[in-house]
């Protein structure tokens, strides 16, 4: 099942949404690595060790029992890319909307989907036009919560769509400034080797670009954005451990990726809407 539920791109009331010309830049950034993302070590999700590891952390998040999975439980994952993620979902039996900005990335998911209980929402993360009150069980989010440009409108915008008991988790990792001593060192070695994933200067510049302009340039903090979960109406927020996924994910990389991968501090948050 694939769908494009709601288009909200250039019309006239997107474009006075706050932070349009930066956010404009953000979806140009994406969607020209788009091509080339499922070669990265930290987005695919590879099937032997990656998958399981996935399954289990799924289960820890969000409470289910050691045979169970989602069947019958519809999730929103919320920046869905390429649909790694939603592909993972939608094999532990989920009812999955992915939802993404960028038309180019989109392409990419419903190509990897299009036979799966999937449907392609194209919307903003911070605004999420035309999605009724109280829709999804459960919401997952990768790698999005650094690049967004508002956080407490996004994270109003899950807890409305959430339904009363449902649970967010936001996985993501602190990329930037104030990593700590052994991450830093990680990183230095990786940068001093031969690294296989290059990224242009060009990109690299564009990533630099944009990262000086977000609310997280100097790092996500997984305590604070307790706090700001906490702001928008969660309750019962707490951390659980990535290791596992990163530690499979990394399995079969060479040395100067997996240090990379690595140097980040990477976490995994969950967060409850009132019953
Ligand atoms: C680092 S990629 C992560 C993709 C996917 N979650 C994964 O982990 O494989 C970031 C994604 O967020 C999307 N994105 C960034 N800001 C967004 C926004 N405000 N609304 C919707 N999508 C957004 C980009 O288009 C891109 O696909």
């Amino acid at each position: 099942m694939t769908q494009q539920v709601s288009n909200a791109r250039n019309t006239d009331a997107q474009t006075h949404v706050a932070n349009f010309d930066l956010k404009e830049e953000i979806r140009a950034y994406w969607s020209d690595r788009a091509e080339r993302f499922d070669e990265s070590a930290s987005h695919h999700i590879e099937a032997t060790y990656g998958v399981p590891e996935w399954h289990k952390m799924l289960r820890r998040a969000f409470g289910l029992a050691a045979h169970q999975d989602l069947q019958g439980a519809s999730v929103l994952d919320i920046a869905c890319g390429t649909g790694e993620v939603s592909r993972v979902l939608c094999d532990f039996g989920a009812a999955v909307t992915g939802l993404d900005f960028s038309d180019a990335m989109h392409a990419k998911s419903r190509a990897k989907l299009e036979n799966q209980n999937w449907q392609a929402l194209t919307c903003d993360a911070e605004h999420l036009v035309g999605v009724p009150d109280n829709s999804f069980d459960f919401a997952i989010t990768r790698h999005l919560v650094w690049t967004l440009t508002d956080r407490n409108a996004a994270f109003s915008e899950w807890e409305r769509v959430l339904k009363p008991g449902g649970k967010i988790l936001i996985i993501d990792g602190n990329f930037s400034k104030n990593r700590g001593l052994v991450q830093r060192c990680k990183w230095w070695v990786a940068s001093l080797l031969e690294d296989p994933e290059p990224r242009s200067p060009e990109e690299m510049h564009r990533h630099q670009h944009i990262l000086s302009r977000l609310p997280f340039r100097d790092g996500l903090v997984s305590k604070n954005l307790t706090a700001d979960l906490e702001k928008a109406g969660f309750i019962g927020c707490r951390n659980i451990s990535v290791k596992g996924l990163y530690r499979a994910g990394m399995r079969g990389w060479p040395l100067p990726t997996r240090l990379r991968q690595t140097s980040a501090n990477r976490f995994a948050l969950i967060g409850n809407k009132q019953s």
